[in-house]
């Protein structure tokens, strides 16, 4: 394909000489690969980047915003659809699958994976190694910590009374802790803890905290027992979150 010239606004990060070791784009078309949509020098990517076609960076947020830099570490791999707007911290190893949608005022680990239709939005905090699975909503102002794991379909909320007069100043998501294991079309509701390693039950409603270690089913969600008392029907292990089982 042609390289993008200089004249070229929408590629101008590519060829700021302070920036461009940094960055090795790799090319997935002929197509333009990517738009930047705020100041180009407001983004930057680190090296070995692949950025699929239809992809927008640094997209320009309607809130007042203190710091507008996006910046995203190296190895990304943004595929085609996803948005991810100015204002943001994502550490190396960024996975997006399509159409992911990441707001402003978000600071995000290493090796953070969030596959396709899922939504972060604004003014989350984010660990290393968290994995989010498709069509997932994390609500303004949640916590997620290191290594934790949301199935698909995870909802998450953060106004406890929406349309109270008073929502914009309590509004809060829930603070999961690490390691901890979402299942699918769980709903979290706002303010809550999900203690560390705990495991949330498929389609459960969480409205209270949650011990660590503990697994959790059914709306609203009760402890059933710890990680360690589930046993594996399969016979590939007997307790499959017992070390060494
Ligand atoms: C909660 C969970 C961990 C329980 O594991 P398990 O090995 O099935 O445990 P048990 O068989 O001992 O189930 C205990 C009881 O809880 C019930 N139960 C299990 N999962 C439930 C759920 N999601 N909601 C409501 N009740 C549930 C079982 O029917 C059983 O009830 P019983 O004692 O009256 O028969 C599991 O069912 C689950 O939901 N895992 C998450 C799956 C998931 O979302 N994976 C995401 C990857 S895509």
């Amino acid at each position: 394909m042609d390289k993008p010239g200089p004249e070229d606004k929408k590629t101008k990060i590519l060829l700021d000489p302070s920036f461009h070791h940094e960055r090795k784009l790799h090319f997935v078309s002929n197509t333009p690969v990517f738009q930047l949509r705020s100041e180009a020098e407001l983004c930057f990517i680190g090296k070995n980047a692949s950025v699929d076609d239809h992809v927008l960076l640094g997209y320009p947020t309607g809130r007042k915003i203190r710091d507008r830099q996006l910046v995203i570490g190296g190895n990304a791999e943004i595929r085609s659809g996803s948005v991810i707007y100015e204002g943001t911290t994502i550490g190396s190893h960024l996975t997006t699958g399509h159409n992911v949608v990441i707001r402003e005022e978000n600071v995000i680990g290493d090796h953070f994976t969030i596959w396709s239709n899922s939504v972060v939005d604004y003014g989350c905090e984010i660990g290393h190694g968290v994995k989010i699975h498709s069509n997932c909503y994390i609500a303004q102002f949640t916590t997620i910590e290191d290594h934790v794991f949301l199935a698909p379909g995870v909802t998450i909320a953060n106004d406890l009374h929406p349309g109270c007069e008073h929502s914009q100043k309590c509004m809060r998501g829930p603070t999961i802790k690490k390691g901890a294991q979402i299942g699918v079309n769980v709903t979290l509701l706002p303010f809550i803890t999900i203690g560390e390693r705990a495991l949330v039950g498929s389609g459960a409603v969480v409205t209270k905290d949650i011990p660590p270690c503990s697994v959790v089913t059914g709306n609203p969600a009760k402890v059933i027992c710890t990680i360690d008392e589930l046993q594996c029907s399969t016979g590939l292990t007997d307790y499959p979150y017992r070390k060494g089982a």
